[in-house]
């Protein structure tokens, strides 16, 4: 089984010290940086866009793995490219022309992946997810973070778990809201590849601990 990996979001950072955090995390066991995207139409919330994610970009060792919650994603997709994106995923309910923006993602010389909001069946997904890198499942309702995760989310990752067996593909599945060291062994088991965690890592004592504790819960 291929290894687990963990996302920190870096909406929870202390964005006074951005280098501070975003070397805590080169130097954590994450993976990834999650950037979340944020346009204040498609979810009710601004957060940043193209400027501070080259400043993550400066000081990262890492992929970033770039959350686009905005409308009509197509419009900026080679500025996160240029910007330093390394995996950028879309929602669907964000764009009418899904698979001419991941061939753009593509294009652009990213990964592509789709995110899905809670009440999109992964049905949705049965003819696209050839071209996913990755599907990000949202567990909550996207726009800010420490929320209360959504239990229905396990019955979501074994249907799409299923999808992807039954397809023979290798496409991740990367879970994002609400996950902390009570639900990622869950979470494991139904079939999730992705953990992005924002509050729990960054409001925590000790953020570097709590990574290397979900990544060994994980991958345990
Ligand atoms: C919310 C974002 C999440 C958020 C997760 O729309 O997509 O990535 O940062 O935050 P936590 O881990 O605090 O739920
Ligand atoms: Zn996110």
């Amino acid at each position: 089984m291929s290894s687990k990996l963990i996302a920190p979001s870096m909406l929870a950072a202390d964005f006074g010290n951005l280098q501070r955090d975003t070397e805590m995390v080169n130097t954590s066991d994450a993976d990834w940086f999650h950037i979340d995207v944020m346009d204040g139409h498609f979810v009710p919330n601004i957060s940043y866009g193209m400027p501070v994610i080259a400043a993550i970009k400066k000081h990262a060792t890492k992929p970033l793995d770039v959350h686009l919650m905005i409308e009509k994603p197509e419009r900026y997709i080679e500025e996160f490219a240029k910007v330093g994106a390394d995996i950028i995923t879309v929602h669907h309910e964000s764009t009418v022309h899904l698979h001419r923006t991941l061939r753009q993602i593509k294009d652009a010389g990213c990964k592509a992946g789709i995110v899905l909001n809670i009440t999109t069946p992964v049905s949705v997904l049965e003819d696209i997810l050839p071209e996913c890198y990755m599907v990000l499942l949202m567990s909550i309702n996207p726009g800010f973070g420490g929320q209360k995760f959504e239990e229905v989310t396990y019955q979501r990752i074994k249907k799409l778990r299923k999808m992807i067996d039954e397809q023979g593909l290798d496409t991740k599945i990367e879970i994002d809201g609400g996950v902390t060291d009570q639900n990622i062994q869950k979470l494991v088991e139904a079939g999730a590849d992705v953990f992005v965690a924002g509050s729990h890592v960054f409001k925590s004592e000790n953020p570097t601990q709590t990574i290397a504790n979900l990544k060994s819960l994980a991958n345990s």
